[in-house]
């Protein structure tokens, strides 16, 4: 994502959860893709989807699809394997955000661990900067960590805040560190994991973050917020059928 004014956040808003829903049918609905237009509709700034390699909720053709339809940047998620660089290479998403990935995980817990990966990410790096994507790597706000994604070339490091949104003491001030060390190193700073209404304010607060990605909360919250819309309309159509 890019283009917002200076000292302005955007706010990438993360899908998947939409697909997990749909895919527990088997059909086509809810269409992630509705739900994306429905966020830029809303402001998003852009939309994150995480292809994992289980294919648990998005899937290739949402890529396609999403990346096709939208007016706004889309960030792929993407583990640094030959398959996915290869499916950004055919999809070109405006970004890349490349996360560890784990199949039995719930979600991505915890960080990349590009200082100890170097060797595997600096090729794949390349190319993906080479076909003109944004690359960033989901890392801990942790100051080994943050040089060795400047020193692999990309251009963004994303925090992960799932340990700060968890409650972990200090973590909030990792964080500002952080990103701090990362922006004096030149790199832009993204953020996301487990933010919510609750605890995002001092991380949207830190001056140097220039994105945030947000999924579960927004996509549960907005069950909440819309169940009582859909049961009305349900409610009418049922009884004026009578
Ligand atoms: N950023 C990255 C790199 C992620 O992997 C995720 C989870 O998919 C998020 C942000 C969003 O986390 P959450 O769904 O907890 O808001």
């Amino acid at each position: 994502m890019s283009g917002t004014r200076p000292g302005g956040i955007r706010l990438g808003v993360n899908i998947d959860h939409v697909a997990t829903v749909r895919n527990a049918r088997g059909g086509a609905h809810p269409d992630p893709l509705d739900a994306a237009l429905a966020a830029v509709a809303a402001g998003a700034d852009g939309i994150t989807l995480h292809l994992r390699e289980d294919r648990r909720h998005i899937r290739d053709d949402d890529v396609a699809r999403i990346r096709d339809a939208l007016g706004v940047p889309v960030n792929l998620e993407m583990a640094a394997t030959d398959e996915m660089v290869r499916i950004a290479l055919r999809y070109l998403p405006h970004a890349a955000c490349i996360v560890p990935e784990r199949r039995a995980e719930v979600t991505t817990e915890g960080g990349l661990d590009a200082a100890g990966q170097a060797g595997a990410l600096r090729p794949r790096i390349a190319a993906l900067r080479a076909a003109g994507i944004r690359v960033s790597l989901f890392i801990d706000p942790d100051p080994a960590q943050i040089r060795a994604a400047a020193d692999l070339g990309a251009p963004v490091v994303e925090l992960h805040t799932g340990a700060y949104a968890e409650g972990r003491a200090d973590e909030l001030e990792r964080l500002r560190e952080g990103a701090a060390l990362a922006a004096s190193l030149g790199l832009e700073v993204h953020a996301g994991h487990g933010l919510s209404y609750d605890n995002v304010c001092p991380v949207a607060a830190i001056p140097a973050v220039a994105e945030l990605n947000i999924g579960h909360f927004l996509i549960g919250q907005a069950i909440l917020d819309g169940l009582s819309n859909v049961v009305s309309r349900m409610k009418a159509l049922i009884g004026a059928a009578r």
